[in-house]
């Protein structure tokens, strides 16, 4: 199943950024710990937004959880390797993003849109994950995000689900569609750096 069909992006990532990523490993290992620090803390922000919902802050709760976990593997990647950990990125992609949510939305149309922005951070990242698994010589690495590539896929999933349930499924998923289009305008401009969006 190729990357288009996985998540219906609009632009599958070019297989040579995968060529950049190797050429620096510490960079780009640095800089997957931090997505996974910031995905950790996305999901325990959204639990703060929305308690009354007990199942979806009790799937939140596992996906914080797991997001840590991933956080910690690749920091342990990074020390058995003699890498440096350095500081944490900023993520011009993520910004870019986080524009695409309107002002003056009601509460439950803002949540829905920090879904979808969740959703779509990891359809990416999970796409990112796949094009390194693929490329990259490093089999230690291959292996890794192909592993990652599946939880992220998961991710995916369950993100566009909570939207679903707090909006009208049609609502959402045409919602979606402009998340894509909007994604594909923006994503032109990457694929040239070693970071995981960039
Ligand atoms: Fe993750
Ligand atoms: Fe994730």
């Amino acid at each position: 199943m190729s990357e288009k069909t996985m998540f219906k992006l609009q632009l599958p990532t070019d297989p040579r950024w995968a060529n950049v990523a190797e050429g620096n490993l510490e960079e780009i290992l640095t800089d997957h710990a931090w997505c996974e620090q910031k995905a950790a803390s996305n999901a325990i922000t959204l639990i703060t937004m929305i308690p009354e919902y007990e199942e979806i802050v009790t799937e939140l709760l596992e996906i914080a959880q797991e997001e840590l976990d991933h956080f910690q593997q690749v920091h342990a990647i990074i020390k058995e390797r003699g890498y440096k950990f350095g500081q944490a990125r900023k993520d011009d992609y993520v910004n870019e993003l986080m524009k695409f949510i309107p002002k003056g939305l009601s509460r439950t149309q803002f949540i829905v849109e920090r879904m979808l922005f969740a959703a779509m951070i990891e359809a990416r990242s999970c796409e990112r994950f796949k094009v390194l698994s693929d490329n990259i010589k490093d089999q230690e690495l291959a292996d890794f995000y192909r592993e990652l590539m599946i939880s992220e896929a998961n991710h995916y999933t369950a993100f566009i689900g909570y939207a679903k349930r707090l909006m009208d499924p049609e609502k959402v998923k045409a919602r979606w569609e402009e998340w894509l289009a909007y994604e594909a305008s923006i994503i032109k401009s990457y694929g040239k750096e070693e970071r995981i969006h960039g």
